[in-house]
């Protein structure tokens, strides 16, 4: 379980309908101006966008294309070697631009024929039940912004490069999507908080954070370890255990830090049994059955 730490920087909206983004303690653009006023800018563009219609359109900056396409050079040679191989087929069916930042109409068009997924823009943080629910009909909230250019290597809050390197290429996989589908339908079907939060914990240690063996190596499926290239460096060295919804849903994780813990399937094929059939199986009792107490 998570709390108090928060993931995504707060947005707020002033009378005068000015966008202002909190950025979150210890963030590397805390004290860039520049960077702050363009995080205000994406913000605004995704908070005004409403459901049917198009997109925005967000004219990236040199910068920002600059970040990405460091961040592609040095992801690119670690996800051969590190990253399972429905990833790296995945990225090469979906065949996104490495030097410059799409935007998310593009992302759609790719993953549409693929597996029928469409991204949706986010200013940051999405409810957990919207988040998580529309994943249940083919949605994907992302954010539009990127990381600082002081820090590419690890953001402690999801951008663009994790939403779409991470998760779009991985929703190109027709099985990666299915699970989460599936995850989807069960954040719908679920009606305590603390259900909700068992979906959410799980979701954490397997979509994105999963790891998996493939003949006897150690690989990611995980978004978060697959859009960062110091974290994909350092998971071989982590605590593995094997998959353990009870353990997932029950022990305390740091969203701001390399995940120490990790959990690997023991094959691909077993990720998508396994826990593509917790979210199809989970239900209000499910917080009982896993041991989780009830919060006070
Ligand atoms: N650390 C990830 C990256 O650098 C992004 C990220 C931040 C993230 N917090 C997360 C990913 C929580 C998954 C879950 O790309
Ligand atoms: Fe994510």
């Amino acid at each position: 379980m998570f709390e108090e730490a928060q993931l995504y920087s707060p947005v707020t909206t002033d009378e005068d309908g000015n966008v202002t983004v909190h950025l979150v303690e210890g963030h590397p653009g805390e004290n860039d101006e520049e960077y702050r006023r363009r995080r205000n800018e994406i913000a605004a563009a995704s908070l005004a966008w409403h459901p049917g219609q198009p997109v925005p359109h967000i004219d990236y900056t040199e910068t920002e294309h600059e970040v990405w396409r460091t961040v592609c050079e040095h992801l690119g040679p670690l996800h051969e070697r590190l990253a399972c191989r429905q990833f790296n087929d995945a990225v090469a069916a979906l065949d996104l631009p490495r030097d410059r930042v799409p935007q998310l109409a593009e992302v759609t068009a790719g993953l549409q024929p693929l597996t029928g997924f469409s991204y949706v823009p986010a200013p940051g943080i999405v409810p957990l039940e919207e988040f998580y629910g529309s994943l249940k009909d083919g949605l994907f909230h992302s954010t539009q912004y990127l990381r600082h250019h002081a820090a590419p290597l690890y953001t402690p809050e999801p951008d663009i490069l994790h939403e779409v390197m991470g998760h779009g290429n991985l929703l190109a996989d027709p099985q990666v999507a299915e699970v989460n589908r599936l995850a989807g339908a069960a954040a719908r079907r679920v009606t305590t908080p603390e259900a909700l939060q068992v979906v959410a914990d799980v979701f954490w240690f397997t979509v994105e954070f999963g790891v998996l063996r493939e003949s006897g190596d150690l690989k990611a499926y995980g978004a978060g370890i697959l859009s960062s290239y110091g974290e994909i460096e350092e998971f071989g060295s982590m605590e593995i255990r094997p998959i353990d919804f009870a353990t997932m849903a029950t022990i305390d994780y740091d969203i701001t830090h390399y995940q120490p813990v990790l959990f690997a399937a023991e094959s691909f094929d077993h990720m998508v049994d396994a826990v593509g059939g917790f979210f199809a199986s989970c239900d209000d009792e499910t917080p009982a059955r896993l041991g989780v107490r009830a919060k006070a």
